[in-house]
């Protein structure tokens, strides 16, 4: 058994306690005998500390020219590199996804660098004529001050580098307040910010619970703006009290993502792609597959399918290589995914594999679910429209494509989409119909890359996108410039006309 990790805050270049000294644990949900780590039960004075520390960061980093900045931000990148399997194989034990899932979410923290990194020489702004004789007009981008950072424990490295390493470019100053499953893998991250040499204060952490860290955070008047990652019920909190102290606010929350499968779709590559989506991350996913909208010519036929393959699924720790499915991140998951099963039963939806707690031999220890097929589901049913974020897929039966597009619009949410298709025709329709912020024609509902915006419409989000350009429209502000060369008062509007 590895030695327990004793995580600190982080707050102006330094690991502090909390000033109360309180700690929490991180445990293995694989194995919950075993402590992966303590961290500060941190609370408003520590939080205090660190926005007064990001706040005087503030005043020179916004001045360090943004080729400077993402000099750091290059740094991060080799360094996560350097430590990819150091850190996957911590975020394994701490959160329980499969091992090669977990280098994927470091290497997408890489990738994010990267992509910052060279924003550093870009970070355009537009030239533009004026209407006026000897006049100059520019926009140019500035930073927006103080971010506080509020991650999941879903993707513990991405997440934060979606947020942080954008937020950096731009020349804010970060606090990051991450998820409290997750909190060796947040402090390992900004040990490798720290190791960077961005200076004192630009980076900080406060580790504890959103109810009182997250909410000090949200709730402090020299914060500028809040990046919130999480529940959609978390996410309308948050975005309230942003909008009475008038923050900027951007809010990635819940999706109940669809995959149709229509009559002349590939039916192998289908079923890849719905093995993967539902089940890849134990269904833990924002983006995860969590109905399946099966045209009714096929969806005999690819439902043995399903269930065949799905039966074949091997759960167990993450750490193990031949672990398809790991566990869920904690016992409120546990009971929560359970309980969507009484919901399932309970509207008459049929269990065709799964369904249940897993807790045979090894995984008695763990909080493991088995992956669940559930049949005979209607749109209207509770399981076909809340987010379940387990390893739980509706079939919906549909029987044409525009049935299938009414159906999975029919959900307040709008963040990832599928749809396999032979048809060029269709897979343009539904390009243009279905309502989320991503589409996949003929791939799964997860698997977003860090260069295009990643978000969705209705109470997905608020409007914002994360990752690619569109990440720097959240971090920073529009500025207009006039320069006049002419020597005179030029009245725009009406000396011209
Ligand atoms: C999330 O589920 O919150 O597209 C993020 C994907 C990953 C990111 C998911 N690259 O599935």
């Amino acid at each position: 058994m590895t030695t327990p990790k004793t995580c600190l805050n982080y707050i102006n270049g330094q690991w502090l306690p909390a000033k109360s000294g309180a700690t929490l644990e991180s445990r293995n949900p694989a194995d919950w005998r075993q402590l992966v780590a303590t961290f500060p039960r941190s609370e408003a004075v520590d939080v205090d500390a660190a926005v007064e520390a990001a706040r005087n960061a503030y005043r020179q980093w916004r001045l360090v020219p943004a080729p400077a900045r993402a000099g750091y931000i290059y740094r991060v990148a080799e360094l996560l590199i350097q430590h990819k399997e150091e850190l996957a194989q911590l975020m394994s034990r701490e959160m329980g996804k499969a091992i090669a899932e977990a280098r994927g979410d470091v290497q997408e923290g890489i990738d994010c660098a990267l992509y910052y990194a060279g924003e550093g020489r870009r970070l355009f702004g537009q030239t533009t004529p004026s209407e006026m004789p000897n006049k100059f007009a520019m926009t140019v981008r500035m930073p927006i001050g103080v971010c506080a950072l509020i991650t999941p424990w879903n993707f513990p490295v991405a997440i934060p580098c979606w947020k942080a390493l954008p937020a950096l470019v731009c020349g804010n100053t970060i606090i990051l307040k991450p998820a409290g499953d997750t909190p060796a893998c947040a402090s390992f991250l900004i040990q490798i910010f720290h190791d960077a040499g961005f200076p004192e204060g630009v980076v900080n952490l406060v580790h504890g619970f959103g109810s009182e860290v997250g909410k000090a955070l949200t709730e402090h008047p020299d914060i500028d703006l809040v990046s919130f990652t999480g529940s959609s019920q978390t996410g309308a909190e948050i975005g309230s009290t942003c909008g009475r102290t008038h923050k900027r606010v951007c809010l990635e929350l819940g999706g109940k993502n669809a995959q149709i499968v229509m009559d002349d779709a590939d039916l192998e590559l289908a079923l890849e792609g719905a093995v993967w989506g539902a089940f890849g991350t134990t269904g833990q996913r924002c983006t995860a597959t969590s109905r399946l909208l099966l045209h009714r010519d096929i969806k005999d036929k690819f439902t043995s399918m399903l269930v065949e393959r799905t039966a074949k699924l091997r759960l167990g720790a993450g750490i193990d290589p031949n672990t398809n499915v790991g566990p869920l991140v904690n016992v409120a998951q546990l009971q929560r995914v359970s309980g969507y099963l009484e919901v399932a039963h309970f509207e008459k939806a049929k269990v065709l594999i799964g369904g249940k707690i897993a807790n045979i031999g090894d995984l008695k220890y763990g909080f493991f679910f088995e992956p669940t097929i559930l049949d005979n589901v209607t749109p209207d049913m509770r399981v076909a429209r809340e987010e379940i974020f387990g390893p739980v897929v509706s079939l919906i039966e549909v029987n044409s494509f525009e049935e299938a597009i009414k159906i999975l619009n029919d959900t307040p949410y709008g963040l990832s989409s599928s749809i396999y298709t032979g048809d060029v025709n269709r897979a343009f329709q539904a390009m243009r119909d279905i309502e989320a912020g991503i589409t996949y024609i003929n791939g799964p509902t997860i698997g977003a890359e860090v260069h295009l915006p990643f978000g969705g419409v209705k109470q997905t989000g608020n409007g914002h996108r994360e990752a690619g350009t569109a990440a720097l429209d959240v971090f920073s502000e529009w500025k207009s410039v006039y320069v006049d060369f002419s020597g005179r008062l030029q009245r725009a509007q009406i000396d011209n006309h």
